[in-house]
Protein backbone atom coordinates (compact mmCIF):
# COMPACT_ATOMS: atom_id res chain seq x y z
CA UNK A 1 0.00 0.00 0.00
CA UNK A 2 1.20 3.50 -1.13
CA UNK A 3 1.21 6.48 1.38
CA UNK A 4 -0.18 9.82 0.42
CA UNK A 5 2.01 12.52 0.93
CA UNK A 6 1.35 15.53 3.30
CA UNK A 7 0.35 18.21 1.79
CA UNK A 8 3.23 20.13 3.54
CA UNK A 9 5.48 19.25 0.78
CA UNK A 10 6.04 20.78 -2.77
CA UNK A 11 6.53 17.34 -4.59
CA UNK A 12 8.05 17.34 -7.69
CA UNK A 13 6.06 15.38 -10.34
CA UNK A 14 9.40 12.38 -10.31
CA UNK A 15 9.01 11.57 -6.47
CA UNK A 16 4.64 11.78 -6.98
CA UNK A 17 3.09 8.26 -6.33
CA UNK A 18 0.25 8.35 -8.27
CA UNK A 19 0.31 6.40 -11.43
CA UNK A 20 2.27 3.29 -10.46
CA UNK A 21 2.19 0.54 -12.55
CA UNK A 22 0.77 -2.92 -11.29
CA UNK A 23 4.13 -4.51 -11.69
CA UNK A 24 5.89 -1.47 -10.06
CA UNK A 25 3.14 -1.83 -6.88
CA UNK A 26 4.11 -5.52 -6.89
CA UNK A 27 7.97 -4.61 -6.34
CA UNK A 28 7.38 -1.91 -3.78
CA UNK A 29 5.55 -4.87 -1.48
CA UNK A 30 8.56 -6.67 -1.35
CA UNK A 31 11.37 -4.25 -0.78
CA UNK A 32 12.78 -3.11 2.71
CA UNK A 33 11.18 0.30 3.56
CA UNK A 34 11.66 3.22 5.42
CA UNK A 35 10.94 7.36 6.37
CA UNK A 36 11.98 9.34 3.41
CA UNK A 37 13.47 13.03 3.69
CA UNK A 38 10.72 14.08 0.62
CA UNK A 39 7.91 11.40 0.63
CA UNK A 40 6.16 9.14 3.64
CA UNK A 41 8.17 6.23 2.55
CA UNK A 42 11.47 5.34 -0.12
CA UNK A 43 12.22 1.41 -0.88
CA UNK A 44 15.32 0.04 -1.18
CA UNK A 45 16.20 -1.30 -4.64
CA UNK A 46 19.26 -3.40 -5.13
CA UNK A 47 20.96 -1.74 -2.68
CA UNK A 48 19.69 1.86 -3.01
CA UNK A 49 17.08 3.53 -1.94
CA UNK A 50 14.23 5.56 -4.09
CA UNK A 51 10.59 6.93 -3.82
CA UNK A 52 7.95 4.60 -6.05
CA UNK A 53 7.83 7.40 -9.13
CA UNK A 54 11.73 7.07 -8.89
CA UNK A 55 11.43 3.61 -9.28
CA UNK A 56 9.35 2.78 -11.91
CA UNK A 57 10.92 5.81 -13.83
CA UNK A 58 14.26 3.81 -13.08
CA UNK A 59 12.35 0.53 -14.58
CA UNK A 60 10.95 1.91 -17.65
CA UNK A 61 14.28 3.25 -18.63
CA UNK A 62 16.15 -0.10 -18.05
CA UNK A 63 13.66 -1.81 -20.05
CA UNK A 64 13.86 0.85 -22.83
CA UNK A 65 16.43 3.17 -23.10
CA UNK A 66 18.28 1.99 -26.23
CA UNK A 67 21.90 4.08 -26.06
CA UNK A 68 24.08 5.10 -29.55
CA UNK A 69 27.54 5.16 -29.44
CA UNK A 70 27.78 9.07 -29.60
CA UNK A 71 25.48 9.48 -26.31
CA UNK A 72 26.72 11.82 -23.58
CA UNK A 73 25.60 10.87 -19.97
CA UNK A 74 26.11 13.63 -16.97
CA UNK A 75 25.46 10.96 -14.02
CA UNK A 76 25.50 12.91 -9.87
CA UNK A 77 23.78 12.37 -6.69
CA UNK A 78 21.16 15.22 -5.81
CA UNK A 79 23.26 18.28 -4.96
CA UNK A 80 26.70 17.73 -6.22
CA UNK A 81 26.83 20.18 -8.70
CA UNK A 82 24.45 18.50 -11.87
CA UNK A 83 23.22 21.90 -12.52
CA UNK A 84 26.28 23.42 -13.28
CA UNK A 85 27.97 20.50 -14.85
CA UNK A 86 24.37 20.44 -17.38
CA UNK A 87 25.06 24.29 -18.13
CA UNK A 88 28.87 23.68 -19.08
CA UNK A 89 28.11 20.51 -20.85
CA UNK A 90 25.87 21.85 -22.97
CA UNK A 91 27.53 25.27 -23.68
CA UNK A 92 30.53 22.63 -24.78
CA UNK A 93 28.90 20.55 -27.14
CA UNK A 94 26.80 23.25 -28.42
CA UNK A 95 28.87 25.89 -29.25
CA UNK A 96 30.25 25.18 -32.91
CA UNK A 97 27.27 24.30 -34.56
CA UNK A 98 24.21 24.92 -32.54
CA UNK A 99 24.51 27.54 -29.76
CA UNK A 100 27.71 30.06 -30.35
CA UNK A 101 28.78 31.44 -27.12
CA UNK A 102 27.36 35.37 -26.98
CA UNK A 103 27.57 36.86 -23.70
CA UNK A 104 26.39 40.32 -24.81
CA UNK A 105 23.32 39.30 -26.98
CA UNK A 106 21.93 37.13 -24.70
CA UNK A 107 21.07 34.75 -27.79
CA UNK A 108 22.34 31.42 -25.76
CA UNK A 109 19.69 29.32 -24.47
CA UNK A 110 20.98 29.36 -21.00
CA UNK A 111 19.89 32.96 -20.68
CA UNK A 112 16.02 32.03 -20.86
CA UNK A 113 16.27 28.18 -19.88
CA UNK A 114 17.12 26.29 -16.58
CA UNK A 115 20.07 23.84 -17.61
CA UNK A 116 17.31 20.87 -16.40
CA UNK A 117 15.14 21.86 -19.05
CA UNK A 118 18.21 21.66 -21.52
CA UNK A 119 19.43 18.26 -20.54
CA UNK A 120 16.69 15.99 -19.54
CA UNK A 121 17.32 13.40 -16.26
CA UNK A 122 16.56 9.97 -18.21
CA UNK A 123 14.82 8.91 -15.29
CA UNK A 124 12.75 11.51 -14.29
CA UNK A 125 11.98 13.65 -17.00
CA UNK A 126 11.99 10.67 -20.29
CA UNK A 127 11.06 7.81 -19.06
CA UNK A 128 9.04 8.57 -16.01
CA UNK A 129 5.51 8.26 -17.33
CA UNK A 130 4.25 4.35 -16.95
CA UNK A 131 4.14 2.15 -19.82
CA UNK A 132 4.93 5.12 -22.24
CA UNK A 133 8.04 4.27 -24.72
CA UNK A 134 9.15 7.81 -25.69
CA UNK A 135 10.02 9.23 -28.53
CA UNK A 136 13.84 10.62 -28.83
CA UNK A 137 14.11 11.12 -32.37
CA UNK A 138 13.97 15.01 -31.50
CA UNK A 139 16.90 14.82 -29.75
CA UNK A 140 19.91 15.81 -31.72
CA UNK A 141 23.66 14.14 -32.37
CA UNK A 142 25.34 13.89 -29.70
CA UNK A 143 22.51 13.22 -27.24
CA UNK A 144 23.22 15.00 -23.72
CA UNK A 145 21.12 13.32 -20.83
CA UNK A 146 21.55 13.10 -17.02
CA UNK A 147 21.14 10.64 -14.63
CA UNK A 148 21.38 10.33 -10.23
CA UNK A 149 21.23 6.15 -11.26
CA UNK A 150 24.46 4.74 -9.97
CA UNK A 151 26.61 2.61 -12.53
CA UNK A 152 25.50 -0.40 -11.42
CA UNK A 153 21.75 0.57 -12.48
CA UNK A 154 22.29 2.21 -15.74
CA UNK A 155 20.46 0.75 -18.75
CA UNK A 156 22.19 -2.35 -20.13
CA UNK A 157 22.85 -0.96 -23.68
CA UNK A 158 24.45 2.27 -21.58
CA UNK A 159 26.79 0.23 -19.82
CA UNK A 160 27.70 -1.83 -23.61
CA UNK A 161 27.72 0.77 -25.70
CA UNK A 162 30.93 3.34 -26.32
CA UNK A 163 29.19 6.21 -25.05
CA UNK A 164 30.70 8.92 -22.71
CA UNK A 165 29.62 9.21 -18.82
CA UNK A 166 31.19 12.27 -16.74
CA UNK A 167 30.47 11.70 -13.41
CA UNK A 168 30.49 14.67 -10.73
CA UNK A 169 30.81 14.03 -7.38
CA UNK A 170 31.34 16.63 -4.06
CA UNK A 171 32.26 16.49 -0.86
CA UNK A 172 29.78 14.25 1.43
CA UNK A 173 29.45 16.92 4.33
CA UNK A 174 28.64 19.91 1.62
CA UNK A 175 26.46 17.89 -0.25
CA UNK A 176 24.14 16.63 2.87
CA UNK A 177 23.97 20.31 3.72
CA UNK A 178 23.20 21.28 0.25
CA UNK A 179 20.41 18.30 0.26
CA UNK A 180 19.39 19.19 3.89
CA UNK A 181 18.59 22.68 2.67
CA UNK A 182 17.09 21.57 -0.42
CA UNK A 183 14.58 18.85 1.27
CA UNK A 184 13.26 22.19 3.15
CA UNK A 185 12.91 24.45 0.47
CA UNK A 186 10.29 22.04 -0.98
CA UNK A 187 8.58 22.43 2.36
CA UNK A 188 5.22 24.76 2.28
CA UNK A 189 5.59 24.18 6.13
CA UNK A 190 7.64 23.04 8.85
CA UNK A 191 10.99 21.38 8.12
CA UNK A 192 13.52 18.16 8.60
CA UNK A 193 15.87 18.63 11.62
CA UNK A 194 19.37 18.49 10.86
CA UNK A 195 20.08 15.78 13.11
CA UNK A 196 17.36 13.99 11.97
CA UNK A 197 18.52 14.35 8.54
CA UNK A 198 21.94 14.07 8.86
CA UNK A 199 21.15 10.38 10.78
CA UNK A 200 19.85 8.99 7.77
CA UNK A 201 22.62 10.70 5.38
CA UNK A 202 24.84 8.39 7.29
CA UNK A 203 22.81 5.21 7.13
CA UNK A 204 22.78 5.62 3.91
CA UNK A 205 18.77 6.60 3.77
CA UNK A 206 18.17 9.44 1.15
CA UNK A 207 16.87 9.27 -2.17
CA UNK A 208 19.76 7.72 -4.31
CA UNK A 209 21.91 7.14 -1.36
CA UNK A 210 24.39 5.68 0.34
CA UNK A 211 26.24 8.47 -0.97
CA UNK A 212 29.22 6.13 -0.95
CA UNK A 213 28.37 3.18 -2.53
CA UNK A 214 26.75 5.59 -5.45
CA UNK A 215 30.44 7.34 -5.55
CA UNK A 216 31.98 4.37 -5.60
CA UNK A 217 29.89 2.67 -8.43
CA UNK A 218 31.72 4.96 -10.48
CA UNK A 219 35.15 5.27 -9.16
CA UNK A 220 35.49 1.58 -9.46
CA UNK A 221 34.48 1.87 -13.45
CA UNK A 222 37.73 4.57 -13.31
CA UNK A 223 40.25 3.33 -11.02
CA UNK A 224 43.01 1.65 -11.71
CA UNK A 225 43.32 -0.18 -8.08
CA UNK A 226 39.87 -1.94 -8.84
CA UNK A 227 40.89 -2.73 -12.49
CA UNK A 228 44.85 -2.62 -12.95
CA UNK A 229 44.36 -2.86 -16.83
CA UNK A 230 41.96 -0.25 -16.80
CA UNK A 231 42.23 2.33 -20.08
CA UNK A 232 38.79 3.28 -19.32
CA UNK A 233 37.85 6.23 -21.73
CA UNK A 234 34.02 5.70 -21.16
CA UNK A 235 34.12 7.54 -17.35
CA UNK A 236 35.09 10.79 -16.62
CA UNK A 237 35.31 11.55 -12.95
CA UNK A 238 34.53 15.35 -11.59
CA UNK A 239 34.84 16.72 -8.27
CA UNK A 240 32.89 19.44 -7.33
CA UNK A 241 35.74 20.95 -5.32
CA UNK A 242 38.27 20.76 -8.77
CA UNK A 243 35.30 21.75 -10.76
CA UNK A 244 35.01 25.17 -8.01
CA UNK A 245 38.63 25.40 -7.40
CA UNK A 246 40.66 25.04 -10.77
CA UNK A 247 37.61 25.38 -13.67
CA UNK A 248 39.47 26.77 -16.67
CA UNK A 249 42.14 23.45 -16.36
CA UNK A 250 38.84 21.09 -15.59
CA UNK A 251 36.65 22.62 -18.83
CA UNK A 252 39.86 22.02 -21.13
CA UNK A 253 39.92 18.64 -20.10
CA UNK A 254 36.18 17.77 -20.33
CA UNK A 255 35.84 19.53 -23.56
CA UNK A 256 38.94 16.97 -24.67
CA UNK A 257 36.95 14.03 -23.07
CA UNK A 258 33.48 15.22 -24.72
CA UNK A 259 35.03 15.36 -28.19
CA UNK A 260 35.23 18.99 -28.56
CA UNK A 261 38.44 20.21 -27.32
CA UNK A 262 39.06 23.80 -27.83
CA UNK A 263 41.07 25.25 -30.80
CA UNK A 264 44.03 27.47 -30.44
CA UNK A 265 41.74 30.07 -31.96
CA UNK A 266 38.89 29.43 -29.87
CA UNK A 267 41.38 29.59 -26.59
CA UNK A 268 42.88 32.89 -28.47
CA UNK A 269 39.59 34.42 -28.17
CA UNK A 270 38.97 33.74 -24.27
CA UNK A 271 36.18 30.95 -25.33
CA UNK A 272 37.11 29.19 -22.18
CA UNK A 273 36.30 32.33 -20.05
CA UNK A 274 33.28 33.44 -22.11
CA UNK A 275 31.63 29.75 -21.37
CA UNK A 276 32.52 30.26 -17.39
CA UNK A 277 31.22 33.28 -17.28
CA UNK A 278 28.02 32.34 -18.59
CA UNK A 279 27.39 28.51 -16.59
CA UNK A 280 29.37 30.63 -13.50
CA UNK A 281 26.74 30.61 -10.30
CA UNK A 282 26.62 33.99 -10.45
CA UNK A 283 25.14 34.77 -14.14
CA UNK A 284 22.68 31.89 -13.74
CA UNK A 285 21.60 32.95 -10.24
CA UNK A 286 20.74 36.33 -11.41
CA UNK A 287 18.57 35.40 -14.95
CA UNK A 288 15.17 36.24 -14.89
CA UNK A 289 14.39 32.31 -15.87
CA UNK A 290 16.43 31.43 -12.86
CA UNK A 291 15.20 33.97 -10.02
CA UNK A 292 11.46 33.44 -11.14
CA UNK A 293 10.83 30.41 -13.15
CA UNK A 294 9.59 27.15 -12.53
CA UNK A 295 10.12 23.56 -13.54
CA UNK A 296 7.23 21.49 -14.70
CA UNK A 297 7.43 19.68 -11.61
CA UNK A 298 6.64 22.77 -9.92
CA UNK A 299 10.09 23.37 -7.99
CA UNK A 300 11.20 26.82 -7.86
CA UNK A 301 14.37 27.39 -10.02
CA UNK A 302 16.29 29.28 -7.39
CA UNK A 303 16.00 26.19 -5.16
CA UNK A 304 18.62 24.78 -7.52
CA UNK A 305 21.32 28.20 -6.46
CA UNK A 306 21.88 28.35 -3.11
CA UNK A 307 25.86 28.99 -2.09
CA UNK A 308 27.71 27.41 -4.62
CA UNK A 309 30.39 27.37 -2.27
CA UNK A 310 33.49 24.90 -0.27
CA UNK A 311 32.80 24.65 3.10
CA UNK A 312 29.41 25.56 3.74
CA UNK A 313 29.17 22.69 5.87
CA UNK A 314 31.71 24.84 8.68
CA UNK A 315 28.19 26.96 9.64
CA UNK A 316 26.29 23.54 10.30
CA UNK A 317 28.19 21.01 11.54
CA UNK A 318 29.22 20.15 15.28
CA UNK A 319 32.57 18.95 15.55
CA UNK A 320 31.26 15.04 15.87
CA UNK A 321 29.11 14.95 12.90
CA UNK A 322 32.24 16.03 11.00
CA UNK A 323 34.40 13.26 12.42
CA UNK A 324 31.19 10.66 11.84
CA UNK A 325 31.33 11.53 8.18
CA UNK A 326 35.07 11.80 7.56
CA UNK A 327 35.41 7.71 9.19
CA UNK A 328 32.35 6.75 7.20
CA UNK A 329 34.45 8.25 3.47
CA UNK A 330 37.84 6.47 5.67
CA UNK A 331 35.89 3.14 6.48
CA UNK A 332 33.44 2.46 3.57
CA UNK A 333 35.71 4.09 0.58
CA UNK A 334 39.20 4.17 2.18
CA UNK A 335 40.11 0.83 0.66
CA UNK A 336 38.98 1.74 -2.28
CA UNK A 337 41.86 4.02 -2.98
CA UNK A 338 39.28 6.81 -2.80
CA UNK A 339 39.34 10.43 -0.31
CA UNK A 340 38.26 14.00 -0.23
P1 LIG B 1 24.72 24.64 -2.38
O1 LIG B 1 23.39 24.18 -1.84
O2 LIG B 1 25.86 24.19 -1.52
O3 LIG B 1 24.77 26.09 -2.65
P2 LIG B 1 22.54 20.15 -7.95
O4 LIG B 1 22.69 20.99 -9.16
O5 LIG B 1 23.17 18.79 -8.08
O6 LIG B 1 21.15 20.14 -7.45
O7 LIG B 1 23.45 20.84 -6.83
C1 LIG B 1 23.08 22.09 -6.31
C2 LIG B 1 24.32 22.70 -5.67
O8 LIG B 1 25.17 23.23 -6.72
C3 LIG B 1 23.93 23.89 -4.79
O9 LIG B 1 24.93 23.92 -3.78
C4 LIG B 1 24.04 25.03 -5.78
O10 LIG B 1 24.15 26.29 -5.19
C5 LIG B 1 25.29 24.64 -6.55
N1 LIG B 1 25.38 25.27 -7.87
C6 LIG B 1 24.39 25.41 -8.79
N2 LIG B 1 24.85 26.04 -9.87
C7 LIG B 1 26.15 26.30 -9.66
C8 LIG B 1 27.18 26.94 -10.44
N3 LIG B 1 26.94 27.45 -11.63
N4 LIG B 1 28.40 27.03 -9.89
C9 LIG B 1 28.66 26.53 -8.66
N5 LIG B 1 27.74 25.91 -7.89
C10 LIG B 1 26.50 25.80 -8.37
Amino acid sequence: MVEEQPSSIILPKYLQEDELSEDVRVLLSTLPTAKGWFVNTIYQYQGFWYSPKQLQGLLNCQKHFQAQDNDILLATQPKSGTTWLKALAFSLINRKNKYPITLNNQDHPLFTNNPHTLVPFLEFDIFHVKDVVPDLSAFSSPRLFATHLPYALLPESMKNSNCKIVYLCRDPKDNFISLWHFSNALRREGSNSLDESFDKFCRGINVGGPFWDHILSYWKETSLLEKPNNNNKKVMFLRFEELRMNTSFVLKNLAEFLGCPFSKEEENQGLMDDILKLCSFENLRNLEVNKNGKRPSGIENKAYFRRGEIGDWKNHLSVEMIEKLNDIVENKMGTFGFRF
